[in-house]
């Protein structure tokens, strides 16, 4: 079966998240973009509206393919690192030319310091990161800085996932949230959200 016919947005082993990702790089990009994949380029415009300098290092946790690196470039964003657990996607993403630079993660990797800006965009997910990966980006921010990310509809019904996000604005604060589209070929919306920390 193809991976995108998988159920996808259920709970999984680091392990077996990496394995999904191999299997899927070569056809992620055609499969999401026939979709429809909007929350890239509903998150990016996003944050551009409230990023101080456009030029500032912005980290693309969980970047895949790039597609979400291109969608931040698209918005402005001159100066776009990216870090993945997947090889296999990484592999896609410096095909893009989006990137200043790109490394292989390990799950639960903490972002190197110096990021003001980080996005992790259909990542902090039910079947790909868990909940307390937005406390590990939280922590890597210096004050002030900002985290964008992603629910899909199975991450929001996720208890787990709407806990990390109260237990985030103990230190950080909710300065833009909206819900729309995120894969209309396959019904499936996500909330959008930016923190920023105290
Ligand atoms: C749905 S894809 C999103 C990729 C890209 N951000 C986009 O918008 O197309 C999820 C990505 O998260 C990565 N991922 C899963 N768990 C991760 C973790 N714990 N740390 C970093 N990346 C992770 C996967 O390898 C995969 O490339």
């Amino acid at each position: 079966m193809a991976t995108f016919d998988k159920p996808l947005w259920q709970p999984r082993s680091p392990e077996e998240t990496r394995a999904l990702y191999r299997d899927w790089a070569e056809t992620y990009d055609a499969d999401v973009q026939g979709a429809g994949y909007a929350t890239p380029g509903r998150l990016a415009q996003a944050l551009a509206a409230v990023a101080p300098d456009l030029t500032a290092p912005l980290l693309d946790f969980g970047c895949g393919t790039g597609l979400s690196g291109r969608a931040l470039a698209a918005q402005g964003f001159t100066t776009i690192d990216g870090t993945d657990i997947t090889p296999e996607m990484l592999d896609h993403a410096q095909a893009t030319g989006a990137y200043r630079k790109l490394w292989p993660s390990a799950p639960g990797d903490a972002p190197p310091p110096g990021y003001p800006i980080i996005a992790a965009i259909g990542v902090v997910s039910l079947g790909a990161a868990p909940a307390d990966t937005l406390h590990v980006l939280l922590d890597a921010l210096p004050p002030n800085g900002l985290v964008g990310f992603s629910f899909n509809d199975a991450t929001l019904a996720d208890a787990s996932y709407m806990d990390a996000l109260a237990k985030a604005q103990d230190t950080a604060t909710l300065i833009h949230e909206a819900y729309g589209d995120h894969l209309p070929g396959k019904n499936m919306k996500s909330s959008i959200y930016i923190l920023r920390k105290s």
